[in-house]
């Protein structure tokens, strides 16, 4: 069988290119006779391959000097707990919750101090983004956390949050390099690598240089502290190694293809053809208002679950897989990605379309 089109969540499609250049680099890596696998992290072939990630990372994202790039693992969700017990000095955070990650970002959070929920959409099924302009934002608030893709629901922040001063920290994971962003915006950025960038449990956190200190709660384990990475360069101890060369990969690829800009215009293009199909259709409807559809999640539905059930069956059978929506929103879900090519998203239209005819 060959290659399908993928539209899962994540772990996602990723660019054939890249697939096919760690193929070839499988066994030998550029001479070293051996696979990136199997190699030392200590090795000087593995740091001029995180050194060079790191490096293009900051020429596409044009990361100021005063932000760190850091290579962690285990996951965005780790992360939920590393962000509060490295920045929650007053023991005081705002979150505004869009979503099941952001919820859970702000339930972990709970555990360390005392976190807000001073916005949410759950009254709507996490369907549009609440207005974020005039907040009751915490006097003593340490930060203010988004969630700024919303993989599940398919919102995205088109305007961030009023944080008025306060550090503003954005989990990105499933949006991720898929258009330019101003990293001056934020305190930290940072997101889970396995929907545009790269293999699941690599995370990719930008941090200002300020805000990485010792002054960590009591009991923050070294490996969830931001300056035991910092100081080593992300090598403090083993990295995920075959996984930061493959977002390495990525990240040359987006440079080929000419950067952010060009991503972000192939997405809207890509999104447009989906979304234009959904506005038009009289048997599918996306779940989110207009204004606030991310690029890269777009839940659709029917409003009959044996329908949906039968329609994400019959696309599986015709190539399109992972179309099921998440199990809270039930439905279908396409995640468009970086990688998809348009061509994907034109053949599940027409799937679409001719679904429409034959189960009018
Ligand atoms: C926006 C967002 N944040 C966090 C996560 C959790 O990531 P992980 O499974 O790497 O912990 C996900 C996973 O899909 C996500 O979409």
């Amino acid at each position: 069988m060959g290659r399908v089109y993928n539209f899962s969540a994540g772990p996602a499609v990723l660019p054939e290119e890249v697939l096919k250049e760690a193929a070839d680099e499988m066994m030998d890596y550029q001479g070293c006779g051996m696979s990136v696998m199997e190699m030392s992290h200590r090795s000087k072939t593995y740091d001029n391959i995180i050194k060079t990630a790191e490096k293009d990372l900051r020429d596409i994202l044009n990361i100021p000097d005063n932000y760190k790039v850091l290579f962690m693992q285990g996951g965005a969700s780790t992360q939920f707990a590393a962000i509060p017990m490295n920045l929650m000095k007053n023991k005081v955070a705002d979150y505004i919750v869009t979503g099941q990650w952001a919820k859970k970002a702000y339930q972990e959070a709970q555990i360390y101090g005392k976190a807000n929920k001073i916005a949410t959409s759950e009254d709507k099924t996490f369907s549009y983004i609440p207005d974020c302009s005039d907040l009751p934002i915490s006097e003593d608030a340490d930060y203010v956390y988004i969630c700024e893709n919303n993989t599940i629901y398919g919102t995205k922040f088109k305007k961030l949050p009023n944080t008025k001063g306060k550090i503003l920290v954005s989990d990105v994971s499933s949006c991720f390099l898929s258009e330019p962003m101003n990293i001056n915006d934020y305190g930290v950025v940072y997101g889970g690598v396995q929907k545009n960038i790269g293999p699941a449990g690599v995370v990719i956190s930008i941090i200002r240089e300020d805000l990485i200190t010792d002054d960590v709660l009591p009991g923050t384990p070294t490996m969830l502290k931001f300056k035991t990475h910092a100081d080593n360069d992300s090598l403090y101890n083993t990295p995920p190694a075959y996984g930061i060369y493959i977002c390495g990969k990525v990240f040359k690829w987006i440079k080929k293809m000419g950067g952010l800009e060009v991503m972000k215009q192939r997405n809207e293009e890509k999104a447009k053809v989906l979304y234009d199909f959904l506005d038009s259709s009289d048997l599918f409807k996306g779940t989110v208002v207009k204004e606030d559809r991310s690029l890269m999640n777009v839940p659709f539905v029917t409003g009959d679950a044996d329908l949906d059930a039968k329609f994400v069956a019959e696309a599986k059978a015709a190539g399109l897989e992972s179309l099921k929506g998440h199990r809270t929103v039930g439905g279908m879900r396409a995640s468009i990605y970086n990688a998809m090519p348009k061509a994907g998203v034109e053949k599940l239209v027409e799937f679409m379309a001719d679904f429409e005819k034959k189960n009018k």
